[in-house]
């Protein structure tokens, strides 16, 4: 059987690490099993030139938010886990109570009780303590909570520099080594 990663994708500013994850995936042996919220697709629409469709096109399965029937709303349709990217705090909030209301937060359930690995890319600041503790809560279990914070060791020339630094970070945590950005090496700029 391949590889099977599920990518929920929600509505915060930064849609675009979920597009470029998918890109890097797409061709892959990778299969990637998306679902975009509402408000992923709205905020895609306000901030990128892509449309749904365009996104829709580089996973290798879509679903709809609201089919809860779908292959990845049961523990039985086995995958080697599922990233949110990018995550609101309202699915982080939803994922940390166990009672949300779309596929994303669906999935997401079904991850943590097949003890699956779980990535949010949580993007809000600040951070409030309803977020802090939901995001504490998750990491207990053992979820991965991973906001898309930029590293500067690299030099990245351009803001895709810096998506395709957190993107590979990401992936990182799947056991999927791509070198999309420059790697620290341990070498200063400076010699030292
Ligand atoms: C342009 C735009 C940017 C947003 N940015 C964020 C954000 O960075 N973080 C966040 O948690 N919510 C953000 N939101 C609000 C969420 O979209 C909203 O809470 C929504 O209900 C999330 O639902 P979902 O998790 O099902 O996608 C943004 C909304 C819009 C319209």
């Amino acid at each position: 059987m391949s590889s099977r990663l599920i990518v929920g994708m929600t509505g915060t500013t930064g849609g675009i690490f979920g597009v470029r994850l998918l890109e890097a995936l797409h061709g892959s042996d990778f299969e990637t099993h998306l679902v975009m919220s509402k408000w992923a697709v709205r905020t895609l629409m306000h901030e990128t030139e892509y449309s749904v469709d365009d996104v829709q096109r580089l996973a290798t399965c879509t679903y709809r938010a609201d089919d809860q029937g779908a292959a990845i709303s049961s523990g039985s349709f086995v995958t080697n886990g599922m990233v949110v990217c990018p995550c609101s705090v309202r699915t982080l909030a939803a994922i940390a109570q166990g009672n949300g209301d779309h596929l994303i937060h669906r999935a997401a359930d079904v991850i943590l009780k097949e003890r699956r690995k779980l990535v949010l890319v949580v993007r809000e600041a600040p951070l409030n303590d309803i977020h802090l503790e939901n995001m504490l809560k998750l990491s207990r279990m053992g979820v991965v909570i991973l906001p898309p914070v930029p590293a500067f060791y690299n030099h990245p020339k351009s803001v895709d520099d810096i998506v395709n630094h957190i993107v590979m970070r990401i992936l990182d945590q799947f056991d999927i080594h791509l070198d999309l950005m420059n790697r620290w090496d341990g070498v200063l700029k400076s010699g030292n």
